[in-house]
């Protein structure tokens, strides 16, 4: 058996621009490391929120193995009969949610080399959604994994340091590394703790660097200046209309999102736009063309 394993894990992959570096840089890195296994946290792969059936395909071509998720995977509605239909797959949701939810939280496969690997998913409960306890999942999912498993990677997605810290500890000789995800902003305390896990409380993000977190840092700017609790019906408005110039061809801006991205309501909206661009007698640069009323009626 080979004595050394590369485990190459790219921390949460947000949106177009994430999915972009990934794409751009990931061929370089294989080549200077050659790992033996690349894993990558997914749940912000579609415009941050969630991922869909397609950008899992999309990822896994570019030859990632597993994709571990965390509180984010139910964003995207199509992504619940996906993950029912494909339990068995490398597409993972954190292992602690309640039993009866779609999908598996830990993935077993072998690596090019023939060498059999376990991927483990946890999420926290510290300032997050109280599921079930990670801990004792854990301990259930680790005493479920054939002998013959050696290497054994766990993603614990966690808000706070402290639960990801007592995880690792916990972890410390009983798996081969544990990092953390979540923040989207790294932290540099990776170890190798005194029983033989590799930790790291944080791994940061694969996304816009002149963000906060992923999210336009003007939108998040304003989110704190003013601590309005927008309703659920016009939390989105800023999104939907940030939006309105992109392309569903994906040559668009801001971001370049690609059709499945640009939500419904911006699609209305930009059409909106057009037709007032077209039509509004008050633009100086262009004469409004004439309004037509549609024929009643319409189509038999
Ligand atoms: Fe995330
Ligand atoms: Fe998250």
């Amino acid at each position: 058996m080979q004595d050394l394993v590369r485990i190459l894990y790219i921390g949460d992959i947000f949106g177009r621009p994430g999915r972009r570096i990934v794409k751009e840089r990931l061929p370089e890195l294989v080549s200077e490391y050659a790992p033996d296994l690349v894993l990558a946290n997914g749940e912000n792969a579609a415009a941050g929120f969630g991922i869909t059936p397609s950008l899992v395909d999309e990822l896994l071509a570019l030859g990632i193995s597993v994709l571990t998720t965390g509180n984010h995977i139910w964003d995207k509605k199509e992504i619940f009969p996906y993950l029912a239909e494909h339990a068995d797959g490398p597409l993972l949701r954190p292992a602690n949610y309640p039993p009866q939810v779609p999908g598996r939280g830990m993935f077993v496969g072998k690596t090019r080399a023939g060498l059999e690997y376990a991927v483990l998913n946890l999420q926290g409960r510290v300032f997050m959604p109280s599921i079930d306890c990670p801990f004792r999942t854990i301990d259930t999912l680790l005493e479920s994994i054939p002998e013959s498993v050696k290497i054994r990677f766990v993603d614990m997605h966690a808000e706070a340091t402290s639960e990801k810290l007592a995880m690792g500890w916990y972890l410390d000789g009983r798996v081969t590394a544990m990092v953390g995800t979540h923040t989207h902003v790294p932290t540099a305390d990776e170890v190798v703790l005194p029983g033989g896990t590799a930790y790291i409380t944080d791994l940061g993000m694969a996304g816009p660097f002149e963000s906060v977190i992923g999210i336009e840092k003007d939108i998040a700017i304003r989110k704190f200046l003013s601590q309005i609790p927008w309703t659920k019906e016009i939390r989105n408005i800023p999104e939907i209309a940030r939006s309105h110039h992109e392309k569903l061809s994906g040559t668009g801006y801001p971001s370049k999102l690609s059709a499945p991205e640009i939500p419904l309501q911006t699609r209305m909206m930009t059409v909106s736009d057009i037709f007032d661009a077209l039509a509004a007698s008050d633009r100086r640069y262009r004469i409004a063309l004439q309004r037509v009323a549609a024929p009643a009626g319409g189509p038999a």
